[in-house]
């Protein structure tokens, strides 16, 4: 569970909708002492992004962790809004809390995408971006900022599937789906980019058990949150999945972008050009050249296209074990 990378503390940009699996994965980003979190960028997705902002302000309120919150794009770039999923993540995002105690934070009045242009701007190089709701702060940051490939050190995006079936159609994933203009212009952009997708992301299973046992551990308003909302979701992935009924659980969704980020060892990539389909019955599909000698008719798969690097198989139980040492650790303020 090593950091294997050269320096220290990895600044890291978090773009997400929480969401409970959002929360999970921004908790463990606040609790892994390889990452800085600068700042945490909201967009529409799992919920509004009114919702999405409040939910970012509360829990990192309420883990005594003050970075600065931004609201971003409220609907998708071309095609029509859709109504968030409430039945998965609940009205509120956060599995329907029955209360929330009192909070005192506020926005940061900048835009989702002009914090992202503002902070790489301020950083050249250096700041890790990693996205795991659906993309359109980081189109329109590439309109604001169209050098950003150049200024941010790496991408990473939880969304997408390869040879997996998709979780809102038989190929498509939610996040890309959601906003595929959006995401095509992520996946042809240019920057170093890594997709965790669904091929990875339906391997990992965290039981509700481990963040009772957290919770337990730390007796703390943040993790009781966590422990709630993740059992609601459980309960959504339950009744979709027999084997995740089993272990009472949930996938681990975008908190593998942050595992993948601290221990990339624990995943094997490949590499392929990405393009992500804006119509028709594959609207969302994350779409892989996979043979790069073929030499295709079609227009739109030629060596201009980027490369993207794609998680394809995960060690699963490696994975549960760098989630439940980070959180049980002591990272919360008191
Ligand atoms: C993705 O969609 C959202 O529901 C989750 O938060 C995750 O980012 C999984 O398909
Ligand atoms: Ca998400």
């Amino acid at each position: 569970m090593s950091n294997p990378r050269p320096y220290p503390v990895i600044p890291v940009i978090y773009d997400t909708d929480p969401g409970v699996d959002d929360a999970m994965a921004l908790y463990f980003a606040l609790a892994h002492p390889a990452i800085e979190v600068l700042g945490i960028t909201t967009t529409f997705g799992n919920v509004t992004v009114e919702q999405a902002a409040t939910n970012a302000l509360y829990l990192s309120a309420i883990a005594g962790k003050n970075v600065p919150v931004t609201k971003g794009v409220a609907t998708p770039w071309c095609r029509p809004p859709g109504v968030p999923p409430a039945h998965i993540h609940g009205v509120d995002g956060l599995g329907n809390l029955p209360q929330r105690v009192p909070v005192d934070r506020s926005l940061d009045p900048r835009s989702s995408a002009q914090f992202i242009v503002d902070m790489a701007r301020a950083r050249p190089g250096e700041i890790t971006l990693v996205a795991v709701g659906p993309l359109g702060n980081l189109s329109l940051a590439l309109k604001l900022e169209p050098n950003l490939p150049q200024l941010l050190r790496e991408v990473i995006v939880m969304g997408g599937t390869i040879l997996e079936p998709g979780n809102v159609s038989p190929v498509a994933e939610a996040n890309i789906w959601n906003d595929p203009h959006a995401a095509d212009q992520v996946f042809t952009a240019g920057w170093k980019l890594t997709m965790v997708g669904l091929d990875v992301t339906h391997r990992v299973i965290l039981p509700v058990a481990l963040f009772k046992k957290i919770a337990d551990h730390h007796q703390h308003v943040a993790t009781d949150t966590l422990h709630h909302a993740v059992g609601f979701y459980a309960g959504h992935y339950g009744s979709l999945y027999p084997h995740v009924a089993e272990i009472h659980g949930c996938f681990a969704h975008d908190l593998l972008a942050f595992i993948y980020l601290v221990n990339p060892e624990l995943f094997s990539l490949e590499r392929g050009r990405i393009r992500v389909a804006t119509q028709g019955l594959a609207l969302g599909q994350t779409i892989m050249k996979r043979k790069e000698l073929a030499d295709y008719p079609q227009a739109g798969w030629g060596k201009d296209v980027p490369v993207t690097q794609v998680c394809m198989e995960v060690q699963a139980e490696a994975c549960n074990a760098v989630c439940e040492k980070t959180l049980m650790a002591p990272w919360l303020a008191r």
